[in-house]
């Protein structure tokens, strides 16, 4: 049976660093769900139709070929590099929309459970220990103060930190209150604040859970 570790929580918590740094140090594949739903959400941009149409959305979710490239992290849709193309904020408002879709859900959820179900996986996301594995072996809850985030994907983007903390603020409260597996944190997830920590002091803590309750206190690899 594949290794599952869970990293949910909300926008620019920190999941995509802690949860790559955490793969690389385990040997396992990182997965970054969020992506799949950003690259669908840029596919109906480009085509001008509405993230918000159902119908039209779920059968894009259903045509497209969307892969994430082991090792360089690098996100293709239909054979085309976007990993950097996603990262636009007009992308990010856009994936939380399609993402409150059921059936765009369904096709994602469903590559997402085939890739963790081959592999050892750290996976991120919002609904990852909830819904798509709900009996993971490890799951997180990843937060921040909304101050920090925004000041972190401010700093990231390049951006003015008060429209991003609008944007963040406004995407979160779309993603926790959708009826179709709204971000929260499942019951047995572990709740990090990495609030005032660095990289490294939140990468150890997880660390230490790995150890305790998958490992047997022994290193991986
Ligand atoms: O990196 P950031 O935290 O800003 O967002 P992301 O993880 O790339 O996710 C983008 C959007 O996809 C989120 O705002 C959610 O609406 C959606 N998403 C989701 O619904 N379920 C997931 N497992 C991952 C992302």
């Amino acid at each position: 049976m594949a290794i599952v570790i869970a990293i949910d929580g909300p926008a620019a918590a920190g999941k995509s660093t802690i949860a790559r740094r955490l793969a690389d140090r385990l040997g396992f594949t990182y997965i970054d769900s969020g992506a799949m739903y950003r690259a669908l959400a840029l596919w109906a941009l480009r085509e001008k139709l509405d993230p918000a149409d159902m119908h039209r959305m779920e059968q894009l979710a259903m045509a497209a070929w969307i892969e994430l490239e082991r090792g360089t992290s690098r996100v293709l849709l239909n054979s085309e590099d976007v990993t950097e193309a996603i990262r636009s904020v007009d992308v990010s408002a856009a994936a939380s929309m399609v993402a409150a879709i059921p059936g765009v859900r369904r096709a994602l959820v469903e590559k997402q459970k085939a890739i963790g179900a081959q592999e050892n996986v750290v996976m991120e996301g919002r609904d990852i220990g909830s819904v798509v594995f709900p009996n993971a072996d490890l799951k997180i809850f990843l937060d921040a103060q909304p101050e920090e985030r925004a000041r972190r994907r401010a700093a990231e983007v390049n951006g003015d930190r008060d429209s991003v903390a609008s944007q963040i603020r406004e995407r979160d409260e779309r993603d926790r209150t959708r009826a179709e597996a709204p971000l929260t944190q499942a019951p047995d997830a572990v709740y990090v604040d990495s609030t005032g920590k660095s990289i490294e002091e939140v990468e150890d803590s997880i660390l230490r859970l790995v150890r305790a309750r998958i490992t047997n206190g022994k290193e991986f690899s």
